[in-house]
């Protein structure tokens, strides 16, 4: 081909979850550990179809009819049953849609606050990488607030970022499960945040992608129905990949809190008519027949509740392995977190030399997935970790 359009455009860097997953499966060693990418591995490290998604798929099989396009707006079961998950019932001032898995929820949020809230978006420090990228894409200003301190949650560092922000500025929460620190505000913590976000006229944007992992299934929802309680607007993007097992289903729903429902509504779905059209029906209607029919409700909700303590075991496992190989080394900090991920706080040359030396992958800040641990490989991660942290200090 001769000259093109396209000289001078430089490579985009690759993403580095996803990057870091690759890496994994191309790693020939047989004892290596994946710690890295968010996804629930069961004892066997196997990522499992759900039973209740299995049952739901099946009765899907022989009962539907049809491939049509879905509404722009989605799968109304589905948004009906996936709105009192989160609301814990029917809200009055609640508009939503169905989207993309938690990316696309997301970014039809972002893209929509931008037009008409404003153009200043404060995001944890640490956060999720895609959090900027998302923002970034809608023409966003970024700002971080400090949210993680000496192994804690900083609370004085997020209020007072929060009280020094610019008025109408977006602000990313992670409903419950931080990704990537796995600290979570206590309840009045919470309340603490919220009567800043509302003294400052700021617009809370809720990120909830693991509800059912931290705490439990209503339990995780808290801030979400504490904020709903008092006519406070606000918006929540939720994912369904990790509670139902749905990944590569790409189910996930943004809901509004407002009196402005229909007009909110009317944007949202102009902007996912130009965006992705209308989304994508199989994954949807899984988590709705889920929802909908008591005993595989009954059902999912026990499995939610299987992954929630095999992650819950890891993590006291770990921190009890941590401790007897590192004596006068305090891993106690690691216990009260919550979800999938905790953050060992490692240097990335730490990381680096787990990953080469050991066979053992986690995100570049230090961040691992608990779920890609199991009772056979936690003693070698722990020695792997003791050793990194006394031949790099
Ligand atoms: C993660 O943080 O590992 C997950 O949320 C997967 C992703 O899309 O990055």
């Amino acid at each position: 081909m001769g000259s093109s359009f396209f000289t001078g455009v430089k490579e985009a860097l690759p993403d580095p979850i996803f990057q870091l997953m690759t890496a994994f499966k191309e790693d020939p060693r047989v004892d290596k550990v994946n710690l890295g990418v968010g996804l629930y591995q069961d004892e066997s490290l196997q990522t499992p179809i759900l039973k209740s998604v299995k049952a739901a798929e099946k009765y899907l099989l022989a009962h539907e009819t049809t491939k049509e396009y879905l509404p722009i707006s989605g799968d109304p079961g589905y948004v009906e049953g996936i709105e009192k998950l989160l609301f814990g019932k029917k809200e009055k001032h609640v508009c939503g849609l169905q989207a993309p898995g938690g990316t696309g929820s997301l970014r039809i949020g972002a893209e929509f606050l931008h037009e008409t809230v404003g153009k200043d978006v404060l995001v944890p420090d640490p956060t999720w990488p895609n959090h900027v990228a998302v923002f970034k894409q809608c023409g966003y200003q970024i700002h971080r607030y400090p949210y993680y301190k000496n192994h804690r949650l900083y609370m004085e560092g997020i209020l007072d970022a929060l009280r020094k922000a610019p008025k109408r500025s977006v602000v990313v929460l992670h409903a419950c499960c931080h990704n990537p620190t796995g600290a979570d505000p206590s309840d009045a913590q919470w309340k603490e945040i919220e009567k800043v976000l509302v003294e400052k006229e700021l617009f809370p944007f809720f990120d909830f992608a693991y509800q059912g992992l931290g705490r439990g299934i209503e339990e995780d929802a808290a801030v979400i129905r504490s904020l709903a309680s008092q006519s406070i607007e606000f918006m929540v993007a939720c994912s369904q990949s990790k509670n139902f097992g749905l990944y590569s289903e790409r189910v996930g729903a943004l809901f509004v809190h407002t009196a402005s429902g229909k007009v909110v509504l009317s944007h949202l779905k102009r902007l996912a008519r130009a965006s992705y059209s209308n989304p994508p029906r199989h994954g949807a209607a899984i988590a709705a027949q889920i929802l909908a029919n008591a005993e595989l409700h009954t059902m999912w909700r026990r499995e939610v509740d299987a992954m929630r303590s095999r992650i819950m075991g890891l993590r006291t496992a770990l921190v009890t392995a941590l401790q007897e190989k590192q004596k006068g080394h305090d891993f106690s900090f690691l216990l009260p977190r919550v979800g999938m991920f905790c953050f060992l706080g490692l240097k990335e040359a730490q990381v680096e030399k787990l990953r080469k030396d050991h066979g053992i992958y986690m995100a570049a800040e230090g961040r691992i997935n608990l779920a890609g641990l199991t009772l056979q490989n936690v003693p070698k991660v722990a020695t792997s970790i003791c050793s990194v942290l006394r031949e790099i200090s």
